[in-house]
């Protein structure tokens, strides 16, 4: 069982977005995929509870209760996991990235985002687990997500190839408990989400 977590300190740069577009993929590729919502917003569970479809399984979990849920998870057969987790909490988002094979760190494409993301970082460091930041809310033509992109690869940190754009389908989505590639296949928010998914894929089979 593979677990990736989405981590960052900032409010609102997309972390449950990421979180849901990816382990919807991972449902559609056949594998038996769990969110677990650490948040006490609960925005991924009750995106949950609004879904009509059975996959992923979306838990409720306070960070004291992960390591069971994931035990109880990797019991019923599951193939992976993706925990999403609440900003500013901190011990929470460490025992999250401390049971990690990979850590995403959504990030929009500008200063104070950035800044929070240095922050995060930090924290993340310690654990030594691979981490990969994702631009998110990228606009057409954004010079910003250039210079975003920079200050990230500055950061030492890896920066993934895959972004997504700032297109209404994301909230579109999952206020209807779906993803973008349930509500337009072959939109470009699904192509996005799609080119994430492989790579993500691909970087937690080689290990
Ligand atoms: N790529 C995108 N394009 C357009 N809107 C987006 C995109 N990603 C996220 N949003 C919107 O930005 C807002 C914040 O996103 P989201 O709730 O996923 O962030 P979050 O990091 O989980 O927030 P919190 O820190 O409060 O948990 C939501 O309204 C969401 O619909
Ligand atoms: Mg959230």
């Amino acid at each position: 069982m593979k677990i990736v977590s989405v981590i960052n300190r900032k409010g609102g740069s997309g972390k449950t977005t990421l979180a849901l577009h990816i382990a919807v993929a991972f449902s559609q590729a056949q594998q038996n995929t769990a969110v677990i919502d650490l948040d006490p917003q609960a925005s991924a569970a009750n995106w949950g509870d609004r879904r009509a479809e059975r996959v992923p399984v979306v838990r409720s979990a306070h960070a004291s209760r992960l390591k069971h849920e994931l035990r109880q998870i990797q019991d019923a057969g599951g193939d992976m996991v993706i925990v999403d987790t609440a900003p500013h909490a901190d011990s929470a988002a460490l025992e999250a990235a401390k049971a990690s094979d990979l850590i995403l760190i959504p990030c929009r494409p500008s200063y104070f985002d950035l800044e929070a993301m240095t922050n995060t970082l930090g924290l993340l460091r310690t654990t030594g687990k691979p981490v990969w930041a994702v631009l998110n809310v990228v606009a057409p033509f954004d010079s910003e997500a250039e210079a975003a992109a920079e200050t990230i690869t500055a950061l030492d940190v890896r920066l993934c190839p895959a972004k997504l754009g700032r297109r209404v389908e994301f909230s579109r989505a999952v206020e209807s408990g779906q993803a973008v590639q349930e509500i337009e296949p072959k939109g470009k928010a699904a192509g996005e989400v799609e080119r994430l998914y492989e790579l993500v894929e691909r970087s937690l089979r080689d290990g």
